[in-house]
């Protein structure tokens, strides 16, 4: 069955990879990623802070919420907190080349035009094949409007991009009052993907302690649908190519996934749970499914349920608020 797919520009066997995470930072999980057959290496992000505080330089984004600079370093984390240092994640884009024969992404975690945008350059010599920008953000202050901070996305990625010539993917959070309109925004700025979405990690409260818990749980399939919407309102709407991370477990969340639009599936939860095999399973599981229902190749079925394609448009939008609020019984 061909399975093959077409991300950032890549041509790649079949679209599953692993997402960024610390997955990438021991070799020896690197190969036992590639023997699974991913069709890409992510690493984890390189933080906008990290790069900041190595460099001892600006701290223009922390100023900006009205901090003196030792308040600032005292909130920002301690450089010996990262797992990789600027200089060591350069280091192991090299290393992860020289290992693996299939595209490595870098990724980079920021929001603010800045110096620190450089280590975009640096990636690219370092020899990364593409570079993600992951747009994570908390918009708390509230002197910043959407507008604003949707302006300073939009500069960022227009740095980035006039600083490399390989291939640069955005990660986003579905948090944008109008995100069509983002995503369109960000396609016009020369993005050559787009990977829906990030996932935020919520606090919770130790009542007895009196602390806020900020616990890291792994995802699991119900955080799929927010992303196979998206996924088909974009599809067929933007240049850029899509990939779907967060909440995808299984074959099926896979078959979704490509259906509503998705170029590439990254996975990393499920790769934290169930180890770098479940690659293997679920490219195998994938063909013998496209096989059973006489689908030709990967790509036929690619954003066949997409908004422009799908036969019920509708259920991606408001009217189906209406229908399932309306039509909804107790169970009997
Ligand atoms: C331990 C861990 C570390 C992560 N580190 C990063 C990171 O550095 N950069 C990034 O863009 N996403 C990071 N993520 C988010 C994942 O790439 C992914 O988007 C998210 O976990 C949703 O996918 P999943 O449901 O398959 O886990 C991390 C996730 C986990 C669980």
């Amino acid at each position: 069955m061909d399975l093959s797919t077409t991300y950032l520009g890549f041509d790649l066997p079949h679209p599953l990879m692993p997402g960024a995470s610390p997955l990438a930072d021991e070799l020896d999980m690197v190969k036992r990623l590639e023997d699974a057959g991913a069709a890409a290496i992510v690493l984890r992000s390189l933080f906008e802070e990290q790069i900041t505080l190595d460099q001892l330089s600006t701290f223009h984004h922390i100023d900006a919420h009205g901090f003196s600079h030792q308040e600032a370093c005292s909130y920002a984390p301690d450089p010996h907190e990262f797992a990789l240092g600027p200089d060591t994640y350069l280091e192991q884009i090299r290393r992860i080349k020289l290992a693996v024969r299939v595209p490595v992404i870098a990724s980079l975690n920021g929001t603010s035009p800045g110096g620190w945008l450089h280590y975009a350059q640096l990636m690219e010599e370092a020899g990364a094949d593409a570079i993600e920008l992951n747009l994570y953000m908390l918009a708390t202050n509230p002197h910043d409007s959407a507008a604003a901070l949707e302006d300073r996305a939009i500069e960022t990625v227009r740095s980035v991009r006039s600083q490399v010539k390989i291939p640069l993917a955005v990660k986003l959070s579905p948090f944008y009052t109008s995100f069509a309109h983002v995503a369109h925004r960000l396609d016009d700025a020369g993005v050559g993907g787009m990977i829906l979405f990030n996932r935020f990690y919520q606090p919770g409260i130790d009542v007895e302690e009196l602390e806020v818990r900020s616990e890291l749980h792994l995802s699991d399939s119900s955080e799929l649908p927010l992303r196979l919407r998206w996924l088909a309102i974009l599809s067929g709407a933007v240049k850029a190519s899509l990939a779907v991370t967060g909440g995808v477990h299984t074959t099926l969340d896979v078959i979704q996934s490509v259906m509503a639009g998705a170029h590439a599936v990254q996975l990393v939860s499920a790769l934290l749970k169930r180890g770098p095999q479940v690659l293997a399973t679920i490219r195998s599981e994938l063909a013998s499914w496209l096989e059973e229902h006489e689908y030709e190749s990967l790509r036929q079925m690619q954003g066949s349920m997409s908004l422009r394609s799908c036969p019920d448009p509708q259920a991606y939008e408001r009217a189906n608020y209406l229908h399932m609020l309306h039509s909804w019984k107790p169970a009997s």
